[in-house]
């Protein structure tokens, strides 16, 4: 935890009776958040949404005021609700904390004495319950772009055990807030949009999986009736933690909604010996008018970390759809040629290159490079990637093993199990137990000799399977998903820490952890394993709720789609990757000539604009019809922007009328032209003007309230549109 200067919260007394004793006012890239606490009690957010303005003691005093609990048919002195609410203030909903003794003691404490310290934006609070033996510690940050961020961390200061069943931190919302917006999805189309309204109840979101989930809710919205990309206030949580967690919303008839999130305990597994701590994942919360600006406040934050990469992100080639496990070094190495013409800059050799690796039922946890497939080792291919002047990228799936592998005939007891019997397979495997010391220890050596050998770049870091009975051999079978994600990190961490300037993918069967857990360890996400255009559209529309550009893997494959079997044009293909970190998955090696040399110009495109698309925020407009899919990117200072146009669909209107182009400078005039290898090259009577002839001039004000025409574009065919300042 950051040292924090010791200084209590400002007193906020005298004036009208209210209950609270203390309180701090948070103000940070256009939010404010008032969190207040009764005297020697636990904190509570009283306010969280757009900038309140500066406020003296005197106002500060008077919203407190304007929001001091009611008397509502229960208890005779209403308290507010904590960030960790306690049955013990008459809170009736779901408590912050669960847990007990073996006795049954220590279920509902109630914390008190409670010390706030304040260091620039964060506040901690810690207080005690010497009856229950435990500790409780909140901690609430305000992040510069405004993202909120909260911890809980519960010790246990007595001599007996305590089990900790369930921490979750809360965020309050509104009254305004009606409908609730979150994720859910499958291998191959993940982060599927869900609407619903929100009724009195709890809409609970949890992940059982072991991993993030390709149907993990990612960010959990609720909002104003109608909500948009442009418009309608709403505030959200992401649970930034890669193994099982919940996410709800919770609103009851006295007035209270609240969004909460934390991890998902399993039964036992976390059982706290004397003086031993759990601390909570962090769990962010993003408010915004408009699910755009809550998104850019994600991105902010994510961008001012400092691991967050700034250097151009390196077009990739990933040889996975190219070649599959069907590993020859001729094909590998003409592959490295032609990516290397057509501009790429890392080439990654994915799943296939270890012992017994020859389809995926075998070899998992072997990680030694396959004697006989590669009889000199990588190092014909990794010299002849690094002659062409690309990086070398490698594949591992670290957590898993194939019971036919050495490792798994060595080690069974590092297998995750429970109840004397193996879990069913997944992909013919099963889940090694990081957290066993013996089994990091050995992973550890493993990927961290193999990287110095071929002086690897960049790891593609793999997990194929949910977690099924998860249990540790190393405690009698107990519950370990938890333990399994803290050493999954660990492991990360310790790899970045001995080969710096490493960088690591995160992928899960495609897009299944995809959070800001593990992007505290990782570089970048494999979005899917669907790269069919027309539903990358909606992957990357809604990866990016959370994720920037920069972060997100995005590949142009060959013409027809290896998952859905659809067929699209080059133009299709690259547009869709365009925004993104660009790669190319597709065996070019047997393109023609003509389209390695229109692969060239798209490539040669997304470098062009590479800065603005990986530093630049998001837009979504709001289209006139659904089958029109827009996203693009704004320059930071608004002096540019790049616009994508899908037609995801045959719209009913034609011709399919304008989309309106946000945030630029009302008062500085633009031009909007055509740009890309396909920019139009038949002019028709229906070809918009910006399109034609150079393009058009419009101000910032008139892009913003008029707006631009959709082309009459085919089905599954996208435009780009260049809006330069001038
Ligand atoms: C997962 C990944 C793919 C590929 C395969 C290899 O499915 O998502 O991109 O790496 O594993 O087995």
């Amino acid at each position: 935890m950051t040292e924090l200067s010791s200084h209590t919260l400002s007193a906020v007394d005298g004036g009208p009776r209210h209950d609270a004793d203390v309180a701090r006012h948070l103000r940070a890239g256009g939010v404010s958040v008032i969190i207040t606490a009764d005297s020697g009690a636990m904190p509570s957010i009283v306010y969280w949404g757009a900038d309140l303005g500066e406020l003296d003691d005197d106002a500060l005093h008077e919203v407190l005021a304007a929001t001091e609990p009611r008397l509502d048919n229960s208890v005779d002195s209403p308290r507010r609700v904590g960030i960790v609410p306690e049955a013990s203030t008459g809170w009736l909903g779901a408590p912050g904390l669960q847990g007990h003794r073996v006795d049954g003691s220590a279920w509902s404490p109630k914390f008190v004495d409670v010390r706030h310290e304040v260091h620039e934006k964060t506040l901690t609070s810690r207080g005690s319950d010497a009856t229950a033996g435990l500790e409780l510690t909140v901690i609430v940050e305000l992040t510069e772009s405004g993202l909120l961020r909260a911890r809980a961390e519960v010790s246990n200061t007595a001599d007996s055990g305590y089990t900790v069943d369930r921490l979750a931190v809360t965020l309050p919302v509104p009254p305004v807030a009606h409908e609730i917006l979150d994720q859910t999805g499958r291998w191959a189309k993940e982060r599927v949009p869900q609407r619903r309204d929100i009724v009195a109840g709890t809409h609970l979101r949890e992940s059982r999986r072991g991993r993030t989930g390709a149907d993990a809710a990612t960010v959990l919205v609720a909002g104003e009736r109608s909500f948009g990309f442009q418009s309608g206030e709403v505030w959200g949580l992401h649970v930034g933690w890669s193994g099982n967690h919940l996410s709800y919303v919770e609103r009851h008839n006295n007035g209270h909604t609240l969004l909460g999130g934390g991890e998902l305990l399993l039964p036992g597994e976390v059982a706290l010996s004397a003086a031993e701590s759990y601390s909570t994942p962090w769990v962010y919360g993003s408010y915004g008018v408009g699910l755009d600006e809550q998104a850019a406040r994600f991105h902010a934050y994510l961008r001012s970390r400092p691991q967050h990469p700034t250097a151009d992100r390196p077009v990739t080639l990933n040889v996975w759809e190219a070649v599959y496990f069907n590993h020859r070094l001729d094909t590998l190495l003409e592959l490295a040629d032609r990516a290397a013409e057509v501009g790429v800059e890392r080439y990654v050799l994915d799943d296939g290159w270890f012992r017994h690796r020859r389809s995926d039922d075998a070899g998992l946890g072997d990680w030694y490079v396959d004697e006989g497939v590669w009889p000199d080792g990588l190092s014909p291919l990794v010299e002849r990637v690094r002659e062409r002047g690309m990086e070398f990228g490698l594949w591992f799936e670290p957590e898993m093993v194939n019971p036919d592998s050495d490792l798994a005939r060595q080690h069974p007891e590092w297998i995750m199990q429970t109840g004397g019997r193996m879990p069913l397979e997944a992909r013919s495997q099963q889940v090694l137990n990081v957290a066993i010391p013996e089994a990091y220890e050995y992973l550890l050596a493993r990927i961290s000799s193999l990287v110095s050998e071929y002086k690897i770049d960049y790891i593609k870091w793999d997990h194929n399977r949910d977690l099924i009975e998860p249990g540790s051999t190393a405690r009698a079978g107990a519950a370990g998903t938890h333990e399994q994600t803290a050493a999954v990190y660990r492991l990360l961490e310790e790899l970045k820490r001995r080969h710096p300037g490493l960088e690591i993918e995160s992928c899960s069967s495609g897009g299944a952890r995809v959070d800001l857990g593990v992007l505290e360890f990782t570089d970048r996400v494999w979005a899917s394993d669907c790269i069919d255009p027309l539903e990358r559209q909606q992957i990357l529309r809604w990866t990016a709720q959370l994720l920037p550009p920069e972060l997100v893997g995005n590949h142009i494959a060959g013409p027809r789609s290896h998952t859905t079997s659809r067929t699209h044009d080059l133009s299709f293909r690259a547009t869709t990757a365009l925004i993104g970190h660009l790669g190319v998955e597709w065996n070019i090696a047997q393109a023609t000539d003509a389209e390695r040399a229109e692969l060239r110009e798209w490539i040669a495109l997304h470098k062009r604009f590479r800065s603005l698309i990986h530093t630049g925020t998001v837009v979504r407009p709001d289209a006139p019809d659904d089958a029109v899919v827009v996203s693009g990117i704004r320059a930071e200072d608004a002096s540019e922007a790049l616009i994508e146009i899908a037609m995801c669909a045959r719209p009913a209107a034609w011709p399919p009328s304008v989309i309106r182009i946000p945030g630029l400078d009302p008062e500085r005039r633009y031009r909007v032209a055509a740009v890309g290898p396909d920019a139009p090259r038949t002019i028709t009577a229906s070809t918009p003007a910006w399109q034609r002839d150079g393009g058009l001039e419009l101000t910032g004000r008139a892009l913003g309230l008029v707006g631009i025409q959709v082309p009459p574009l085919h089905v599954e065919h996208a435009a780009l549109a260049h809006i330069t300042g001038l």
